[in-house]
């Protein structure tokens, strides 16, 4: 079975790539290098021992996917991860958001509605629900307006494939990832560090190393225990994971509906400090910090119900925070040397 994986190259990406090759899949791999480098496939093959095939790929150019797909007629499955996806860098601008998280998925789908049947997984993402009523969240909450156009791509792209699937032979799994974190155990592959980290879990790792002199906890004044926002993150591995497990899921026939929806997280929510604190732990290192204002757009807490990932889809998340704040700290430390 020949599986594409766009932006394989990329956090997310990069390791479930892995987990393909581990489960015997053969991958293919476009990325655009627009925000990783061909460095990734050496730390894939250190890993597994098999190189992937890879071609670098704009997926804006419509011509050059359709070309790709003439030469590559016998794939049976794609996972979907090529996209923008800094929130902030969204707000500024728009337009290339929308012509890199759009136009690039209509092209992909435009390919797959000619072959007798295609199985698609979607990297969706939590921020769909914004702030969420009810916690846990579960698939079923309501959408609610975007909260930055990166977010509302995410929601359309949900919208095109249900639309689309509905009238063609392509079976689709939309995966709402809650936060990604961590490293490969073997510190081969990780989060690449471009420009300075909007996430939480690079920017500890990195003043961890003394590249950045603190780090700035936005607020400390919300209706929380400690009054910092909580998140459920989740180790990257246990997310690569899930979506080899989707992916076999429409491979085997085994969906119910066209398209299925599902939750990606520990079900466990975490603060800020209690991230902090984890990585002291993990790290036996103090970590400078000062409170601040709160950030724009931030969402008090979100954690996911993981009822129907795991009893539906059978996928539960195995790795503990310290665990996953631990193989970041290994991956800061190894791209340091
Ligand atoms: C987590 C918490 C911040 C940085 C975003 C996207 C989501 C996904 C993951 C793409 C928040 C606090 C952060 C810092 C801080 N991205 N924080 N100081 O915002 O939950 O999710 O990234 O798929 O779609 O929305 O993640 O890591 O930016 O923030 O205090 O320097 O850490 O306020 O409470 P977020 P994050």
């Amino acid at each position: 079975m020949k599986i594409l994986v766009t932006g394989g190259l990329g956090f997310i990406g990069s390791h479930t790539v892995v987990e393909l090759q581990n489960e015997g899949f053969e991958v293919i791999v476009v990325d655009d290098l627009s925000n990783t480098s061909l460095n990734v496939l050496d730390g894939i093959q250190n890993i597994t021992g098999k190189v992937p095939a890879f071609e670098k790929l704009d997926l804006r150019d419509k011509d050059k996917v359709q070309d790709f797909f003439k030469r590559h007629h016998d794939i049976s499955g794609v996972i979907h991860f090529a996209a923008s996806k800094a929130v902030g860098e969204s707000v500024g601008n728009p337009l290339l958001y929308y012509e890199n998280n759009i136009n690039t998925l209509v092209y992909l789908l435009q390919e797959l509605q000619q072959k007798p049947e295609a199985s698609f997984i979607f990297s969706s993402s939590c921020t769909v629900y914004g702030q969420a009523e009810k916690m846990p969240i579960t698939e079923d909450a309501s959408i609610q307006t975007a909260m930055s156009p990166y977010g509302n791509t995410k929601q359309i792209g949900e919208e095109i494939i249900t639309d689309t699937a509905k009238v063609t032979n392509i079976n689709a799994i939309l995966l709402r990832y809650f936060n990604p974190i961590g490293s490969h155990p073997s510190a081969e592959i990780g989060e690449l560090p471009i420009g300075v980290p909007q996430n939480l879990v690079p920017f500890i790792t990195q003043t961890g190393m003394g590249l950045r002199n603190e780090l700035s906890v936005y607020g400390d004044d919300y209706p929380t225990l400690d009054g910092t926002c909580i998140r459920d993150y989740i180790h990257v591995v246990d997310l690569a994971k899930a979506h080899v497990i989707a992916l076999q899921r429409l491979l085997n026939k085994k969906n119910t509906a066209k398209v299925e929806t599902f939750n990606l997280g520990t079900g466990t929510g975490s603060s800020v400090l209690e991230v902090i604190y984890a990585f002291e732990k993990v790290s036996g290192k103090k970590l400078p910090y000062k409170i601040v204002a709160r950030r724009e757009g931030d969402v008090v807490e979100a954690y996911a119900n993981t009822d129907k990932a795991n009893n539906v889809l059978g996928w539960k998340a195995q790795s503990t925070l310290e665990e996953a704040m631990a193989s970041a700290w290994k991956w800061e430390q190894k791209i340091r040397k």
